[in-house]
C-alpha cells in the first residue's frame, strides 16, 4: 500500500487552462479511444458542444414508483425527444421504452436494494445483455468513503470496465452520496478521480463549491446529478454553474420528472446546456413552454 502518511491536497488544478488533450476529439479523455468507443460517446456528447442532457430515471430500482415515475409511459416517454440520452433500467427500457428512439441508452448496470441505501451493489448486469439492448453506456455506482461497500463497488466498476470494453461500451462511473460523507468538492473530486482511474469513461457526481476543482482534476466527463427537486429557476442556476465550472452537461432526474412542467422544463436545461443562456433567460423560456 502506498505510504499515506505525506499525502498532501492537491492545490495546483490549472483553473482556466484548457485541457491539453481534448484537441483531437470533443469528449474529454477519449482521444485515445478507439471507433466504436468514440462513436457511442458521440451519440451521448453532443460533437457540437461537447455537453449532454442525459434523462435518468433509474430512481424505480430502489424507490418503486417515485413521484413523477408512477407511468414512465405517461411521465418519461413525451420526454424522450427532448433528451440527448436516457438513463433507465433494463427493466424498464424493455417494458416502456419505445424501441424505435434513436436516443442512445445509458443502461443502469448494477443493483441495489430498497433497504436502507443503493449502496449494496455487488451485482453486474450480463454484458451480453448490455449488448442486446444496444447500450451507449452502462453506468455502476461507486460508494467512495463507505468502509461496507466501498471496496465491493470499485470491484464492481473493474469487472464493468473490463466486460464493457471488451466491446467498445463506455462505462459512466456514478459517485454515491451516503449520510456520512461529506458533499464537498473535496469528496466529490476524490470519488471522481477514483471512478476515472479506475476507467469510467463518465463520471456522474453532484455540483458543489469548488466544483471547478472537481471537474478540472478527472480526466472524463463530469456530469452532474440533479439530486432532489429545487424550484425551477434555482435548477438551471445549478445547471448554469455546473456547466459554467466544468461540467459537461448533467443527468438529471427530479428536477426533470418532478417539475410542474416536465417538458418545458427539460427544454429549459436543454438550453442551459448547449446553448449557454442564463438561468434567468432559461426560466423565461421554461414559463413560455409551460403556458
Ligand atoms: C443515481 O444513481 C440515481 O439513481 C439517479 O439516476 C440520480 O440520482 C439522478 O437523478 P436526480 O437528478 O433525481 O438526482
Amino acid at each position: 500500500m502506498a505510504d499515506l502518511d505525506d499525502l498532501r491536497e492537491g492545490v495546483n488544478f490549472g483553473l482556466g487552462v484548457a485541457d491539453t488533450q481534448r484537441r483531437s476529439f470533443h469528449v474529454k479523455g477519449a482521444g485515445n479511444l478507439a471507433w466504436g468507443m468514440k462513436d457511442r460517446l458521440s451519440r451521448i456528447f453532443n460533437p457540437k458542444t461537447g455537453k449532454a442532457v442525459m434523462l435518468a430515471f433509474d430512481h424505480g430500482f430502489i424507490m418503486g414508483p417515485t413521484s413523477g415515475l408512477e407511468r414512465i409511459d405517461l411521465n418519461i416517454v413525451p420526454l424522450i425527444e427532448y433528451a440527448d440520452c436516457l438513463m433507465c433500467t433494463r427493466g424498464i427500457l424493455r417494458s416502456t421504452i419505445p424501441a424505435d428512439t434513436t436516443k442512445p441508452i445509458c443502461l443502469r448496470s448494477d443493483a441495489g436494494t430498497s433497504v436502507l441505501t443503493e449502496l449494496n451493489d455487488n451485482v453486474l448486469i450480463d454484458i451480453e445483455d448490455a449488448i442486446r439492448l444496444n447500450v451507449s453506456a452502462m453506468a455502476v455506482m461507486l460508494a467512495i468513503g463507505e468502509e461496507a461497500h466501498e471496496a465491493q463497488t470499485v470491484a464492481n466498476l473493474y469487472r464493468a470496465v473490463d466486460l464493457a470494453s471488451r466491446y467498445d461500451i463506455p462505462v459512466m462511473g456514478v459517485t454515491a452520496v451516503g449520510k456520512q460523507m461529506a458533499r464537498d468538492a473535496r469528496y466529490f473530486g476524490l470519488a471522481s478521480r477514483i471512478c476515472a482511474e479506475n476507467g469510467a469513461n463518465i463520471v456522474k457526481t453532484y455540483y458543489c463549491e469548488g466544483f471547478e476543482k472537481v471537474a478540472a482534476a478527472c480526466p472524463v466527463p463530469v456530469v452532474i446529478a440533479g439530486g432532489k427537486k429545487l424550484p425551477e429557476k434555482e435548477a438551471l442556476e445549478l445547471c448554469y454553474k455546473a456547466v459554467n465550472d466544468g461540467a459537461a452537461g448533467v443527468d438529471m432526474g427530479r428536477n426533470v420528472f418532478q417539475s410542474s412542467s416536465p417538458v418545458a422544463m427539460i427544454q429549459a436545461v436543454h438550453a442551459v446546456v448547449h446553448q449557454g443562456i442564463t438561468p434567468e433567460q432559461g426560466y423565461e423560456l421554461f414559463l413560455d413552454l409551460s403556458k
